[in-house]
Parts: structure tokens; C-alpha cells; sequence
């Protein structure tokens, strides 16, 4: 072989792997908390399949020339969960979804707390960011849920990124943590429908922390059902209970410990006690300021006020001092007093329980008579099918401030919660 020979085979081969490490441009990329939200960030993006290596490049928002820029390779495993399930096509067509590629995942540590980053993904121009948890409790998160993506009807989503720039420019500060409570997707089996939603800017700009709803549990009509859909478009922290790792998990934010639930895996008594054995045990391993328990399944059927969920948990609740219980799925408001013993107190002990409305203008449900608990539930909201809402939780160390919007931007209600500990 002559020395030219040699030497275009080399260069061949050092181009054809730069293409693969820097070529593949990423889809479905997300930042969300590492069990220490102050120092640790996991990200999730997703490659085609020979696309080969993939890394991250990040580097703290200041540093605007990447001076102190640092690069990690990702961790990689070829995906074929998403491949061939029957969905639809942005056009409304019947299709079966061509979604085979590599999940790509890495784990930053050794963060500096309340400080924003900047990252990006290959060749990628597109610059993201997260920020880093404070490790004092001043911090504000948006909280939305139910919009129900779906790329034949891209006005859902539409709905909901706007009501979340409206909770942005109705905030004083920077919303640091944007958590959902799910049915963030019409159905999590159409990979397509992530897929699109990922490319909406309040998921390059924001960390993301949520929960597994029942849509995005499921592929069309129910054909399968799997906690891998939401597991495999996420990086949650690995801190859950046996099946559920990457789905149930907790982290801490500030002095706040959250702790994430899949109530799909709770349909059943024995699935509810495996669940609650391990969120008895997290709350005792941790002394956080605050407690808050995500799931998504509702407290209260709001549209009447009887109980659903809350008489599953409250006995826990009262009995771990959880002080916010989030929820959604009725896709109507409702918010209590501070609860305890199935009674409301003075604050001074006792969880408060809410329940998101939707956000997507189209699957809301109208009130009906309040006819049950109206003397434990504080509030009730909807604005019928066309419902548009979300929150902002504005937190310190004395308290937790709840406030709900609507797509004006208009206050509907407001609850404060404070330290107890
Ligand atoms: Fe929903």
C-alpha cells in the first residue's frame, strides 16, 4: 500500500468518525434533577442509530466564549420501545411509528448550586440550559399538566407552552424548575408526539421534573401500556422502588424534598403498599424544610368534590407531615385548607392538596354542583372544555406560595403554606 493510500484511508476513517460523533444532530433532548438538584443534573437526548458516539459540551451561562467548557461522552442503549406502534401522523393519518435510535444519557456532578448552564449536544447548534438548585429554599417552579400532545392537533401544546410563557412574564423571577403532573402527551407510546414536543422552547430553557400519567403511559387505544415510554424520553434519578426506577424517584430542590409517583403502578392494594412503604422510608432518610408528593391521579373528582385519591393517602400524609400533595388528571382546580385527621387546622399542621386544571383548551370538564367535601376543599376552577391554566410555587424558608393563573394571566386563587419544621 503507498503512502497516498495510507493516508486517504486515514483521513477517511478520522472523517467518517467525526461525523459520528459530531454529526447526528439530537432529538428529544430534556434536563432533570439529579437527586441533589444543587449539584447534580441528569440529560436525556436521543440519536439515530448510526450515529454513532454522542456527548455533551456545558459550560456555566457566564462563560460565553466556553472557555471552561466541559465535555462528557453518553452513556448509550438502542431503543426499539417506540418501533411500530400504532399512532398517527401530524396530518391525521393512520401510521405505525418509525422510531428505532440510541438513548443517549449522562449524569453532570459536581455542579455549582443556583447557577444556570449552558449545553449543547454534538454538533448541534442549539444552545440549552438548566439551572442548578439553590441550596437555600428560594426558588420558583411552574407547575402544569394535561395538555395531552398530539401532533394532529398541534393547538394543544400550543396552548400550554403559551401558558407557561405566561406564568414566566407573570413571575418577578426566573422560573428555575418547571414540573408537570402528566397527560403531557396523548398518548406516551407515539414517539412522535415527544418527539415534537421536546423541540418547544420551555424545554430547552427550563430543568424538567414530572410525573408518569395515564396518557402517557398508554400508545393509541390502549394497545400497550408500559412505564418505559416515560422512562426512556427522561433521566429521572435511579431511586425508586424495583420496577419503577427512572418513573417513581425523588430528588431534593432547595431544602424541598419531591417525591414522584406512577400511579399506574398503584392500581392495585398491594401496588399501593409497595408505593408507600418506599415513600416511608425516603421522608425518613431525609429532614428537609419542606415535603412534596407528586402523582397523577386526582385528590377530589373537583367537578363534585368527591374524594378520589386523597382517601388513599391522607392517612400517610398526615402521618409523615407531607405539606403540599400535587395531583391533576380531573383536569379541574381544586385546592384544600391544610388537612389533617380529615379535618382543616390552623396551618400549624397538615398537608394541602391540589390538584392542577388542564392547560390544552380542548379536554377540560365543566363544574357540576359541589355537592361533597366542601368543607375540607377550599377552591374549585374550570373554564369548561376550552381550560387554560397553570402555577406558579414560589418558595423561602418560611413558606410555600401556591398561586393559579389563567391565560391572562389573572390570580384565580392563592394558598400559602408554612414550615412546620
Ligand atoms: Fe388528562
Amino acid at each position: 500500500m503507498t503512502n497516498i493510500s495510507k493516508t486517504i484511508i486515514i483521513i477517511t476513517l478520522v472523517l467518517s468518525n467525526f461525523g459520528a460523533i459530531y454529526g447526528a444532530k439530537p432529538f428529544t433532548v430534556i434536563a432533570n434533577p439529579g437527586e441533589d438538584a444543587a449539584t447534580c443534573i441528569r440529560l436525556n437526548w436521543h440519536t439515530p442509530i448510526d450515529g454513532g458516539g454522542s456527548c455533551c459540551r456545558f459550560t456555566t451561562a457566564d462563560d460565553s466564549l466556553w472557555i471552561n467548557a466541559q465535555r462528557i461522552e453518553a452513556t448509550q442503549e438502542l431503543c426499539l420501545t417506540f418501533d411500530s406502534i400504532y399512532s398517527k401522523s401530524p396530518g391525521n393519518k393512520d401510521i405505525y411509528e418509525d422510531a428505532r435510535f440510541l438513548r443517549n444519557t449522562v449524569e453532570l456532578n459536581g455542579l455549582r448550586p443556583n447557577t444556570h448552564y449552558i449545553y449543547t449536544i454534538d454538533s448541534d447548534s442549539t444552545i440549552r440550559e438548566f439551572k442548578t438548585a439553590p441550596t437555600s429554599n428560594e426558588w420558583t417552579a411552574g407547575i402544569i399538566s394535561d395538555f395531552h400532545a398530539y401532533t394532529p392537533l398541534p393547538d394543544r401544546v400550543k396552548s400550554a407552552m403559551t401558558m407557561i410563557d405566561t406564568l414566566q412574564s407573570t413571575s418577578n423571577r426566573k422560573i428555575d424548575l418547571m414540573l408537570h403532573v402528566g397527560d403531557i402527551t396523548a398518548w406516551g407510546g407515539s414517539y412522535s408526539f415527544w418527539e415534537d414536543l421536546y423541540n418547544h422552547e420551555p424545554f430547552q430553557r427550563y430543568l424538567w421534573a414530572g410525573v408518569n400519567g395515564n396518557h402517557d403511559n398508554m400508545s393509541r387505544g390502549y394497545a400497550k401500556q408500559s412505564n418505559d415510554f416515560f422512562r426512556l424520553v427522561n433521566n429521572y434519578p435511579l431511586n425508586g422502588y424495583p420496577e419503577e426506577k427512572g418513573v417513581c424517584y425523588h430528588f431534593t430542590y432547595g431544602n424541598t424534598l419531591f417525591i414522584m409517583l406512577n400511579n399506574e403502578s398503584m392500581r392495585s392494594d398491594e401496588g399501593l403498599s409497595h408505593a408507600q412503604e418506599w415513600v416511608r422510608n425516603v421522608i425518613a432518610l431525609h429532614s428537609s424544610k419542606f415535603i412534596i408528593v407528586m402523582q397523577h391521579y386526582q385528590w377530589f373528582f373537583a367537578t363534585n368534590g368527591k374524594a378520589s385519591q386523597y382517601d388513599r393517602w391522607k392517612e400517610l400524609f398526615d402521618q409523615c407531615g407531607v405539606d403540599l400533595a400535587i395531583a391533576a388528571n380531573n383536569h379541574v382546580y381544586a385546592r384544600t385548607g391544610t388537612l389533617y385527621d380529615g379535618a382543616e387546622t390552623d396551618g400549624s399542621i397538615g398537608t394541602v392538596y391540589i390538584q392542577t386544571p388542564s392547560s390544552d383548551n380542548e379536554r377540560g370538564q365543566a363544574l357540576q354542583e359541589w355537592t361533597d367535601n366542601k368543607d375540607i376543599i377550599k377552591y374549585r376552577w374550570s373554564e369548561g372544555p376550552h381550560t387554560i391554566g397553570a402555577m406558579l410555587l414560589n418558595a423561602s424558608d418560611s413558606n410555600l406560595n401556591l398561586t393559579l393563573y389563567d391565560r391572562h394571566g389573572h390570580i384565580i386563587d392563592t394558598t400559602t403554606i408554612r414550615a412546620k419544621r
